[in-house]
This record gives structure tokens, sequence and C-alpha cells, in this order.
């Protein structure tokens, strides 16, 4: 359930931990009162766990919680409620970005000094840093005071985000744009769980104040980031299935607030920090203090560490203390702000057109080293990718050793002019990930670094062709079989939108090629149960196997796929461009494999030689080919099947009695098990919807959405409650997945 990264974190594991199953439960009996009581606990455990990073419960205690609440929220929709905890795994995705207007403009900070390592050693002996000086000066003319009362706290690397709580609800949460109008990304930091979506006291405020001491409006300015670990675990995960990774966790945050839908931001693992206030109305607040106390008693989390500092010296010594400490946070800093304390003297300095005259920032630049390129490789990625990589002479750099850094691609390497013997400078990126900034003293006769003549035209995984597509930088190996890509092509060929083989994920296909099981994704088909029963998963000291349950399930779902249809089938192979769409229109054009790889429409569409643009034109016209399928993807096809991995897959799959057919030019009443019957989906079933409707369509059945007269049987999975009711009220059979099958393989 919880996906933030719990580095420094008590470990709940060695907890008491209170059996709250037989905690009292509360006064007024009843699922409503149950549900009530199951939100305000879950939240709270949030809040500990997020907030206060001191859990009192287990992860499993919460997970049982959790579905508690679940279970009676299905059974009592009437009870429903938008703020439930429940919701926060992302709701129905969205159609485009709300434009809202700010209430009090997003400001940034004018006062931006850039601060090298060096000078930021230099400072805390004594030589201060200029600007810093000049900018205390200004407070001190503007004030007509000498010593200032100012906070110091790291600036976060994130993405700058503004939650307006109205009557302690979060009514929208905006981007800043151009800092009057915003993007509303609600449905996204809805899910980031460290937010709270109610706002409740813990304790009573000072003095008395308006009825439970929350403010009729409340704008909490801050930043979105991602944990450094928990990012460097997303990315290894991705790199893992095949997945684009990210540069950095900032670049991670905008790309994932940008996502129209929440279900993929739940799983990215986001969290906030609060740092400003934007409108607001409530009891009065006199200084910063007063606001940070503000928001420790609302549960909202904030920035830290703050350093209060009363004069120039405290100042300047804060930044340096500042910049020491950024580098035990869990996140991304690029520097300090200082921002002045009293709200009375804030006012009283005012802003600029764009920014506060009452607070500064300080950007760290990253601490470069130079060192020696000894030697560059290739690396071959698990989609076929090579990545030049550049061996180091191990150098210290913030804190670590750097002994290895990406070149990325031949552009980087060009650009940079990088080759073998040059002196580098060294940086690490957003303070993680090393890279080559830049040759500062190039080798003697140095020869420029070329990735195909390093490899001699091959990859060096596999020994087969390697290729540039046009219009791209990477080189790629195109070996159907190499082995560095065996387990993306086994999890992508498995994956729920190719044949949906469940149970072979990115571990078990890890496992597979591992233990010499699967070089291939047909070799699948080749396994016994027995062999994937005993599959080990673990590692030879401790074990774990995959076991006789799971092996059956993923028989059963290899048999399944022989019937999927010819589209599935193609996206299941990974070849280059082509993908959903791109494979529905190519398995609408032909009948099956032997007639796609020996296509004559493709090989003109591909042709470069042949035909001139306006021919393929003419071509797409004539067989009216929708613009999925143009000259690359047919390109990528026809190479494929002619290259030797290709025939090789045509010639395995003939061998296993695989061939699929296209939905579309098949007769579906010609024959089929399930021919002139038709169906009705509902329900959660053990594979996905469509590919169940593949399935049925291949047996010759059909399906469609809504039940009339004309449906045979309502195929109802778990849940489905009004379309089961519609098939009693007008007395069509409902059946269950066994049923279906059943009359598949007994025909
Ligand atoms: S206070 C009126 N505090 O950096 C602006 N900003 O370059 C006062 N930022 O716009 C901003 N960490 O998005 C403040 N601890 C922090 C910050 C912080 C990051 C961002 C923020 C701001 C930008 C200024």
């Amino acid at each position: 359930m919880r996906l933030e990264c719990r580095a420094g974190w008590p470990d709940t594991g060695r907890m008491e931990e209170p059996d709250l199953f037989s905690l009292p439960r509360p006064a007024s009996s009843g699922a409503d009162a149950r549900i009530r009581f199951l939100r305000a606990e879950l939240e709270r455990h949030n809040r500990l766990y997020y907030t206060k990073a001191a859990p009192e419960i287990s992860d499993a205690d919460y997970d049982r919680l959790f579905r508690e609440l679940e279970t009676l929220e299905a059974t009592h929709p009437e009870f429903a409620d938008p703020d439930s905890p429940t919701l926060r795994v992302g709701g129905e995705p969205i159609e485009g970005f709300r434009q809202i207007q700010h209430e009090v403009p997003m400001l940034s900070i004018d006062d931006v000094f850039e601060l090298t390592p060096e000078v930021a050693r230099a400072s805390a002996t004594g030589r201060a840093e200029q600007e810093l000086v000049e900018f205390y000066q200004r407070l001190r003319k503007g004030l007509g005071r000498s010593d200032i009362t100012v906070t110091v706290e790291p600036k976060i690397d994130g993405v700058a985000v503004s939650l307006m709580y109205r009557d302690g609800r979060l009514a929208y949460a905006a981007t800043r744009g151009d800092g009057t109008t915003g993007d509303d990304i609600t449905h996204n930091v809805r899910t980031i769980r460290s937010i709270p979506l109610k706002l409740d006291r813990e304790t009573p405020s000072a003095g008395g104040t308006p009825a439970d001491g929350i403010p009729r409006v409340l704008e909490v300015r801050g930043e979105i980031f991602m944990p450094n670990e928990a990012f460097a675990a997303m990315n290894e995960e991705r790199d893992e299935e095949g997945q684009p990774t990210f540069a950095n966790p900032r670049n991670a945050t905008a790309g994932t607030l940008k996502q129209l839908d929440p279900k993929v931001v739940a799983k990215r693992p986001l969290a906030f920090l609060a740092h400003g206030i934007g409108a607001y109305d409530g009891e009065r607040l006199t200084d910063e203090h007063a606001f940070h106390d503000l928001l420790d008693a609302l549960g909202i989390p904030r920035n830290g560490p703050v350093i209060v500092a009363r004069d120039l010296d405290e100042l300047i010594e804060a930044v340096d203390r500042i910049n020491q400490h950024r580098h035990t946070l869990d996140h991304g800093t690029d520097g300090a702000v200082v921002k002045v304390v009293d709200y009375g003297e804030r006012q009283s300095l005012g802003f600029t057109s764009r920014a506060p005259r009452w607070a500064a920032a300080y950007k760290f630049l990253p601490e470069q080293k130079e060192t020696l390129l000894e030697d560059i490789t290739i690396q071959v990625g698990r989609t076929g990718v090579l990545t030049p990589v550049a061996a180091l002479k191990p150098v210290l750099i913030s804190g670590s050793t750097v002994s290895r850094a990406t070149l990325h691609n031949q552009d980087e390497i060009d650009r940079k002019g990088i080759h073998i013997g040059a002196t580098v400078l060294v940086e690490k990126a957003g303070e993680i990930i090393p890279a080559v900034v830049k040759v500062v003293h190039p080798a003697k006769h140095a020869a420029a670094f070329s990735i195909v003549d390093h490899v001699g035209g091959r990859c060096p995984s596999c020994g087969g062709p390697i290729t540039q597509e046009e219009g791209f930088v990477a080189w790629r190996c195109t070996n159907f079989q190499c082995p560095a890509q065996a387990v993306t092509r086994i999890s992508h060929f498995s994956s729920r939108k190719a044949l949906d083989i469940e149970g072979v994920g990115g571990t078990v296909a890890d496992a597979l090629v591992r233990r010499n099981l699967c070089t291939t994704p047909l070799d699948l088909f080749d396994l016994s149960a027995d062999a994937l029963a005993d599959l080990n998963l673990g590692t030879d000291e401790s074990p774990r196997r995959f076991g006789t349950k799971n092996a059956a399930k993923v028989c059963v779902a290899l048999d399944d796929a022989r019937k999927l249809p010819l589209h599935r089938w193609l996206f299941a192979m990974g070849i280059r461009h082509v993908g959903e769409s791109a494979s529905k229109e190519l398995a609408r054009l032909h009948d099956d494999l032997t007639s796609l790889a020996g296509s004559p429409v493709l090989a003109e569409l591909a042709s470069d030689t042949r035909s001139d643009a306006k021919k393929k034109n003419e071509l797409l016209a004539r067989h009216s080919i929708s613009g999925d399928v143009g000259p690359a993807v047919a390109e990528s096809v026809t190479t494929f099947f002619a290259s030797d991995a290709g025939k090789e897959v045509l010639r395995r799959m003939h061998a296993l009695g695989l061939n699929p057919k296209s939905a579309n030019h098949r007769p579906q009443s010609a024959d089929g098990p399930l021919t002139g019957k038709s169906f009705v989906i509902t329900g959660t079933l053990t594979i996905d919807r469509d590919a169940m409707k593949d399935l049925i369509e291949a047996n010759g059945g059909r399906v469609s959405g809504s039940i009339s007269a004309k449906t045979d049987y309502l195929l109802a999975g778990e849940g489905g409650g009004s379309k089961r009711e519609k098939a009693d009220q007008m007395g069509v059979p409902v059946i269950g997945e066994e049923e279906i099958r059943r009359w598949i393989e007994h025909s």
C-alpha cells in the first residue's frame, strides 16, 4: 500500500504492534460508524507515517485496516466519500488540465546567487559571499535596522505546487504555471498520501480561536518531489521492464504530474513538503514560526531543517550548514532559501513585480572533479540499445567514489569530443547520477571515439547485427535472440496487452533466463509444468520455488495464448515501431504471419528506391491503410522477417504449431466452438477483459457491451452487479470463466 521510501525511518518490524482489531469499536455501532472510524484511523496512520516518521502499526496491519474499509465501502456505496483514503489509488483519467487562477500570485525568487563548493568552504572560514552581504544590506536599508532575523532552509529540487484548503478540505492543487494561472493537478495530488485531504487539529489552537482552529482558507505552497532512494528503485524497475528511465528525480516528478491518468501517478513515489503560504483566512499569523506551528498542528509536512539567523554572521554560517547538511536529506536540494521571519517586516519590504524583496536563494553548484577517462565500454541494454559507459579513474565527489558514468550515445560523445585517455570533468547530476561534463585535457594523438568501430559493427553481447534507425541516435541490436535482451523480450511477450501470460513478469523472466530455461520468448512453449514449478526465483543460498499452482496457471495462459489473434502476437514480438495500433492495422491487412512476412504491400511501402512519397501515399490510400502503418513500420517489419532472427521465429512457430490468424479475416461463424454465440462480459475475470474478448472471438463467438435480446450468455467474473440483475430479468443464462474454458477445450 505504501509507496514512499522509508529510508532512515524506524523499522516497523521491531515495533510493538497493538492489536487494532480488538480495539474497542466506536460507541455508535453499524457500518457507517465503522467506516468513519476506519477512515479517520487510516489518515491518522498516514500522518504518523509520512509526516512524523513515527508509525504505530506495521504495514501489514495498515493493509488489513485498508482492506476492511475497502470491503465495507464496496458493500455500502451509500456511505461513499471522495476523500476516503481508499480513493488515493487514483480515479478516472482526465481529458486535459483545467486552468486555475491563483488567488495570490505564485512568485519566484529574484535574488538567486550561485555558490560553488569552493566559495561555500571559503565563506565558512570567514570570507563572506559578497551577494549574501549585499542582500542583507538591502534588508537593513529597507527596514532601517541592523539585525534582521531570517530563516535559512534547503531549496528543494522539485516541482512547485499550491494546495488550496477551504474549510479544512483540499479544494484543489495547482502548478505554478506562469505564476498567475496554473494547471489543475488535483486528481494527481490526491494520490500523494503525505498530503492530507482533510485537515484536523491534533491539539486545540492556543487562545480560543474559531471553532476547531482550522482556517477557513489556507493555501499552502511547497514542492512535490521524489525521494532519492524511491526514485532509484523506480528507475531500476523501469529499466528491468524495458521502459525508458528518467534522468533525475525532478524530471520524473514533472513527468508524473503531467499524467492524465491518476492511477499511473498513484504508483509513483511522490512526496510533498510545504515551505510557504498563499491565500489565508484564519487566526492571525505574525511570523514564520506561527505558520510552521500551524502546519505542524494540521499535519501538513513541511520543509526542514530551518535554521534561524539573527545577524549577518549567523546567516553566513547557516547557509554553510545547510550546504553541509543537505547530502543527508533523502531528496534533491539545489540550494538554500533565506527568508525574513517577521510577517510585518515582510509586508514593509514588499515585492518587486516578480518576486518578494524579503527572500533570496542560493544555488549550490554541484561539486566537480577532474579525472582520467581510462576506457569506454559498451553495454547492451534490455531493449537492445548500445550505451557507451566511461570507466573513470576513481574520484571522490559529494561524498562517494565515482568510477563509471554513462556517456549516453554517439551524439553526446561527438558533442563533447570524448575519447579514451582524456582528462574529463565529472559531476553528479542532481547530486546522484555521475556525468561527464566536458573534456579538460585531450589525450595526445587521440582518435575520436566511435561506438560502431569499437564494437566492430556487431552487438557485443550476441555478435548480431546492429542498426541505427533514421532519426534516432541510438545504435540497437536487432537480434530477437540476443541474450542481453532476453528478459525484457520475455516479459514484454507475456505482458497483459501482448499474450497476457499472467505470472511471467520481470522476476520470473529473469529467473528463466538466469537458469538457462529460456533464451527467447518462444522457449516458454517448450517448458514443462514440472520445470516451471521447480524454477528457483531466489538465490542458490536461499531458494524460492515458483510452485505447482503458479506453474499450472502459466500453462493455462500459454494454451490460451495459442488461440489469440494475430495482432496480439505481432505486438508480443516487440518489433521496433510495432506498437498496439500498428499491430492491429497490420493484422487487419494480412491473414496470418506468413502472408505478413511476405507482404508485397509492406515491401513496396518500405522500399525507398522504387516508389516515391506520392506513390506511397497512393498505396496507403488504395489499401485504406490507417496512419498507424507507414514506411517506418513497414521497413521495420520487412527487415525483421527478412533477418535470420525473423526467419527463425517463423520456423519455430511453425514447429510449435503456432499459426495466429487475423481476427478480421477469419470468418467468425465458420469454425470454433463458440460460433454463433453472443456474449456480454461483466465483473473481474482472471484475465484482462480485452484478452477474454479476443479469446471468445478467436473461437468464433461475438462479444458486445450490453445485454439485449440477442445475448446468449452473460460471462460474469467477481462483482458485476447491475449486469447480473439485467441478465436475470431477461432470462439470459449467467456463466463463469470455467465454463467458457471448458467449451473451448472440449471442442
Ligand atoms: S520560498 C515567493 N522555500 O524555488 C517565493 N521556495 O526559486 C518564495 N523552492 O518558487 C519561495 N524550495 O518553487 C521557498 N524552501 C523553499 C523552497 C522554494 C524550493 C522553489 C519554489 C520557489 C523557487 C524559487
